[in-house]
């Protein structure tokens, strides 16, 4: 728990009229760092205590004394603000990173409790587009923060596996045996576009997909044996591409693996909660203002959000989850919407604990990168490309930019910059807001971007390496003179590594890696301007050079594991 924010919630618990209120989330960082290091918003407070919110808050300021590591205390416009005693506060900061090392941040308010994330989950037979990839990214930075928080957390790859497009897949496959001599999930992608061509002109051709899929539903041996190839080469293209950035799961379970679907939908029709519509099994959702979620085809055939429900009582039963999330585009969130609204009226009170972490679009240069429509947008070239990039760029450096006498791997460096580079794309932003595409942003050395933080990491790591060659203990200095360091950076810098236990807590309650991500570029815009004005070895006056490299060292942990968390590595040298 953050040292400062405990004794204003104390202060504030014990000294003040606002009993029954719940502090903590009134209590916030302005946004204005100049007001205060923490500020207690009154508007919400108003209504209840009957005044207007500045009346409250000069009230309340006005009852509460500075003390510890508080310094002062001051209402203005509806806000109480707080500051922090730097004297007091940064000793406290440095020494508990320097013990913590990389635990620091690291808590166990999640003991016990278990998070089902749902990320990644392409569809079989297709690339994976670039959609799943912010998805895969996205995912995989809220598993390691929620681990990092105590927990449990299990990753499902829920491959779109199933359903009628097989049907398609296998039809043609049987036709035209000899064009599938050799081929990828691209071919088959483009073999399902043309078939759904075809049958625009030959209907019979849907009703062999039907009988195709019927049979695969049946477990039909043949049929069984050329979906199990398909599949089989999807999930090996996909591997390739999660090796690349360094992503893994639990479970690889996708739609196929509902094995309880018509139990489930039994279960709904027996509640009464289902209708037949132009053939069509439904739950109408009218009363909630919702589409009607469809269960069945006219052909019996079973549908995706059917899969959902039944797939989402088999995750509760098997692992009776804190909560449940989705991490899926916002294009999708009808379909959340209403399976979810069934499972609640299905009468499950843990419906509530399902989470639709929606994300919004990757746009290439303002268009919508797709992989469907004509141009096809292959993920894996989009990385090598990436690394590709980022090898030129390291290689056409500046000299004093790079460390050209030590040993380092070119090759690695590259990857980490450049796949580094993709990942930060995906998380710079709120996870709702569409992403730009675009290469000079998402690997440019001095923009918000990947390649930046790598870069403000190596000069932590070359600083630490300097002092190291130097004499000084660069892993643990204490006891160092902290008040020494009373430079408005240093202040800043050490409030800021103090706010990061709670900036994970954070990004973990609002599903939201941005908060990290931005976290993580004030740290370094606050360090680099902190170098520019500052040395900090100087050898006629160590005292000082060893509070700074303390101070160093402290950033280091933590931009070391705020990368690690967003699935980026980070990099000694560059
Ligand atoms: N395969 C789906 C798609 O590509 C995403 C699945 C997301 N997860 C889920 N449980 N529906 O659109």
């Amino acid at each position: 728990m953050n040292v400062l924010k405990n004794e204003i919630l104390n202060l504030l618990k014990e000294n003040s009229s606002l009993a029954g209120v719940n502090i903590g989330s009134v209590l916030e960082r302005p946004p204005d760092r100049t007001k205060g290091d923490y500020a207690l918003a009154c508007f919400s407070l108003g209504k209840a205590l009957k005044q207007p919110p500045n009346k409250i808050a000069e009230e309340i300021a006005s009852r509460l004394k500075p003390s510890g590591l508080i310094a002062s205390i001051r209402a203005e416009g509806g806000y109480v603000n707080f500051r922090a005693d730097p004297v007091k506060l940064l000793p406290l900061v440095i020494k508990q990173i320097i013990a913590d090392k990389e635990k620091y941040g690291t808590s166990s308010v999640g003991e016990g409790k278990t998070i089902i994330i749902d990320y990644s989950s392409p569809n079989i037979a297709k690339p994976m587009g670039i959609g799943h990839l912010r998805s895969t990214v996205i995912g995989n930075a809220l598993y390691k923060i929620f681990s990092e928080l105590g927990y449990k957390c299990i990753g499902i790859n829920y491959l779109g596996d199933w359903g009628t497009q097989f049907g398609m897949l296998i039809a043609d496959y049987k036709e035209n045996k000899e064009k599938y001599s050799e081929f990828n999930s691209a071919f088959l992608s483009e073999r399902y576009v043309a078939f759904n061509e075809r049958a625009k002109t030959q209907p019979e051709l849907l009703e062999k997909a039907r009988e195709e899929f019927k049979k695969l539903e049946s477990m039909d041996s043949e049929n069984m044996e050329i979906w199990n190839r398909f599949r089989a080469l999807s999930i090996k293209e996909f591997q390739h591409i999660y090796k690349l950035i360094g992503v893994g799961f639990d479970d690889y379970s996708g739609e196929s693996a509902v094995t309880n679907i018509h139990e489930v939908i039994a279960l709904i029709e027996n509640k009464g909660l289902c209708e037949i519509s132009e053939g069509a099994l439904i739950v109408n959702l009218e009363g909630y203002k919702t589409l009607p979620c469809l269960l069945k085809k006219s052909d019996g055939a079973t549908l995706y959000a059917a899969r959902d429900i039944a797939a989402a009582i088999g995750r509760h039963d098997k692992y009776k989850f804190h909560k449940s999330i989705y991490v899926v585009g916002a294009d999708q969130k009808l379909h959340f919407r209403q399976f979810f609204k069934v499972l609640e009226l299905m009468g499950y009170d843990w419906a509530k604990d399902c989470v639709h972490v929606e994300f919004g679009l990757v746009r290439l240069s303002g268009e919508k990168m797709s992989t469907r429509q004509g141009k096809t947008i292959m993920l894996e070239e989009v990385l090598n490309e990436a690394i590709n990039k980022s090898k030129q760029i390291i290689e056409e450096r500046p000299k004093e930019l790079s460390d050209k006498t030590a040993s380092v791997n070119t090759e690695e460096i590259a990857k980490a910059v450049g796949i580094g580079a993709i990942i930060f794309n995906d998380l710079k932003n709120k996870r709702t807001r569409d992403v730009d595409f675009n290469w000079e942003h998402i690997l440019s050395f001095d923009g918000e971007s990947g390649p930046y933080l790598q870069y403000t990491h190596t000069r932590l790591a070359s600083l630490l390496e300097k002092a190291k060659h130097a004499g000084y203990n660069t892993e643990n200095s204490l006891p160092v003179k902290t008040e020494l360091l009373a430079a408005d950076e240093e202040i800043s810098l050490a409030k800021l590594l103090n706010e990061f236990p709670e900036t994970l807590e954070k990004s973990a309650e609002n599903y939201e890696p941005s908060i990290l991500s931005n976290y993580l570029l004030e740290l370094s815009s606050v360090f680099n301007r902190f170098y520019r004005f500052h040395k900090v070895i100087n050898d006629s006056d160590k005292d000082l050079s060893n509070a700074r490299i303390a101070l160093v060292r402290s950033l280091k942990y933590v931009m070391a594991k705020g990368l690690r968390l967003l699935g980026i590595n980070p990099l000694e040298k560059m």
